[in-house]
């Protein structure tokens, strides 16, 4: 066998694809742990889709990521083994097991590896949180805090029968608010999360008035496009902590890279700057 074929290839697949930063992430840490191998980005249209996870061993895959927005049908065609993602609904990290494709969801165990590597206080069962936010990206994030054992959440959405959808499935501890709710709830807010598309670069802002929040709070944005956004610079400029989205990214890609690759990579402050040039370049 040559060296080539006994490298292990991974991908990330999505529809977009061009933007994920996950091949950067992924490549890196290849390089820094000499471990042979490659990370590519592969489009796959949703028309597409089932045929390709049918013959996912067919492109020479050991196996891959799923970004948007594929995650929850992506969910629908594999095995997943841990009850956690199979409540969830929506996967981001497969792999081949005994010739057999399984699949996990690291998104919100990335969200709160970050949270804590932030926030090394941060004590789960202390918090009410409040997260804004019930799409693909906001239920990893609302699922891995009740997990945690946050005591309370206020999941508060523009489209209000999205929330209760959500706090209906996911159970215990999420109570939804209306989005004109907001402020009014900020007082009692230990950690508020931004987990809507608003505030990123090119789009709507994120238009919340942070004064109600108590001054040990923590603000957390899964936005990473800006890197700052106007909800952690409001944040900074009262003094409050704050937790940004890029974290969460790199924090999520752990698992994965262990379990294709055997090696548990390290989030570093290198990895970090370097995705940052990418996002900033
Ligand atoms: P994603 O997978 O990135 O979460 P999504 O499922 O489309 O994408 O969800 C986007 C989130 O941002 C939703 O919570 C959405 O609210 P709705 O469910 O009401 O659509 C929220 N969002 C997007 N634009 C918004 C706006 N202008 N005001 C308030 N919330 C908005």
């Amino acid at each position: 066998m040559s060296t080539a074929s006994k490298q292990r290839r991974v991908a990330v697949i999505g529809w977009p694809v061009a933007h994920s930063r996950s091949p950067l992430i992924h490549s890196y840490w290849l390089e820094i742990y000499g471990i042979p191998g490659s990370y590519d980005r592969i489009a796959v249209a949703p028309a597409e889709l089932a045929a390709f996870i049918g013959s996912f061993s067919d492109h020479g895959l050991i196996g891959c990521n799923v970004t948007v927005p594929h995650k929850e049908l992506v969910a629908q065609l594999v095995k997943i083994p841990d009850r956690e993602t199979a409540r969830l609904g929506s996967v981001n990290t497969l792999w081949m097991e005994d010739g057999e494709l399984l699949a996990t969801s690291t998104d919100g165990y990335g969200f709160l590896q970050n949270l804590h590597s932030a926030a090394p206080d941060f004590t789960p069962g202390r918090h009410t949180a409040m997260v804004l936010g019930a799409g693909g990206a906001a239920r990893p994030v609302i699922a891995a805090l009740q997990s945690a054992g946050v005591a309370h959440i206020y999941l508060a959405n523009r489209t209000a029968e999205r929330a209760a959808a959500l706090a209906a499935k996911l159970g215990e501890g999420i109570h939804p608010i209306g989005w004109a709710e907001i402020p009014s709830r900020l007082e009692t807010t230990s950690l508020l999360v931004n987990a809507t598309s608003l505030g990123m670069t090119g789009g709507e802002p994120l238009v919340i008035d942070l004064a109600p929040l108590p001054s040990e709070a923590i603000v957390a944005d899964i936005v990473y496009v800006p890197l700052e956004t106007d909800l952690l610079r409001q944040a900074r400029a009262r003094g409050l902590r704050c937790v940004d989205g890029l974290g969460m990214l790199l924090h999520q890609a752990v698992p994965g890279f262990e379990r294709w690759f055997g090696r548990r990579p390290e989030v570093t402050p290198e990895l970090r700057a370097l995705i940052v040039r990418d996002l900033t370049g």
